[in-house]
């Protein structure tokens, strides 16, 4: 339980335990260090991990489609993928939803009755099929991967399930698809984000640029924190991580109505004003 949750996420306090655990094997070798502060240290890395398996042990579980997908995901050999030169991208298990931000996705999906879902990076398709599982009948889902690796296992594991039919995956950079979508006249109630870090401020411009939103839409982002090098500056700074600051600051203006939640790497919802 503890390996799985590590391995799939990079909440704050999952990294701060890592290297909290770094810094007591240092300290367990020096004389001058007393019990008590190990203990300590032992309780604040407990309660940095329980909190994280409290989360998903007092959500509600996930179906055994999605759960399956888990698991398939987690055992699949991604690097070996790419060094086989079968993915273009260098996909990773830890890409992966968490049942946390599945159960999520597919809670606001039900509640805002959305009946169009656009998702920006689909990977294996854990987002995808959690949030297909909240559309109504007659609802829709379009998943925008660049990897046709990913696409390819993604719908053979999707049209394994009965949300399959709902489930559409367009095959692109996902800005040249979202110019496609603008042609074809598409608008969505509902829009995931989880492609390229290093281009998340230019999504959000571009959707609405491309009236691909109503003000009544819901915009879901993934990994805000950037593992913390969004407010922490002792975190290593990246294309990624200044991008997604700047789309940070853009949803935190009087343009829109936004909350950002710490559920593992940061998530925001947001809507247009
Ligand atoms: C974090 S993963 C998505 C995980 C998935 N949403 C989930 O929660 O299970 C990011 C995905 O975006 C894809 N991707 C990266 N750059 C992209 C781009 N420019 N356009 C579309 N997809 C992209 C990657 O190939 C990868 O599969």
């Amino acid at each position: 339980m503890e390996n799985k949750i590590t391995l799939k996420t990079q909440s704050p306090s999952l990294i701060l335990a890592q290297r909290l655990k770094k810094i007591k094997q240092r300290l367990t070798n020096c004389k001058s260090i007393e019990d008590g502060d190990i203990t300590e240290i032992d309780s604040i890395i407990h309660m940095m991990e329980s909190q994280e398996r409290y989360l998903d042990e007092c959500t509600s579980f996930e179906s055994s489609d999605l759960s399956k997908l888990n698991k398939v995901t987690m055992q699949t050999d991604w690097n070996k993928i790419f060094l086989e030169k079968k993915s273009d991208v260098r996909l990773m298990t830890q890409m992966m939803s968490s049942k946390l931000s599945g159960q999520l996705l597919k809670m606001l999906v039900t509640m805002s009755g959305a009946k169009k879902i656009l998702e920006l990076g689909l990977f294996s398709g854990y987002s995808a099929l959690a949030m297909a599982e909240g559309l109504p009948e007659g609802g829709k889902l379009i998943s925008c991967e660049i990897d046709p690796y990913a696409a390819a296992f993604a719908r053979s594991y999707l049209d394994s399930t009965s949300y399959g039919k709902k489930i559409q995956i367009r095959l692109g950079p996902a800005l040249n698809l979202l110019d496609n979508f603008m042609v074809e006249g598409e608008s969505f109630d509902f829009v995931f984000i989880d492609a390229k870090k290093t281009e998340y401020k230019k999504y959000i411009t571009k959707i609405i640029a491309n009236k691909l939103i109503t003000k009544q839409s819901i915009l879901c982002i993934d990994n805000v924190f950037m593992k913390g090098a969004c407010f922490s500056k002792f975190e290593k700074q990246t294309k990624g991580s200044t991008e997604v600051k700047q789309m940070n600051q853009l949803l935190a203006s009087e343009k829109f109505f936004t909350v950002m939640l710490p559920v593992r790497d940061g998530m925001t919802i947001s809507k247009l004003r």
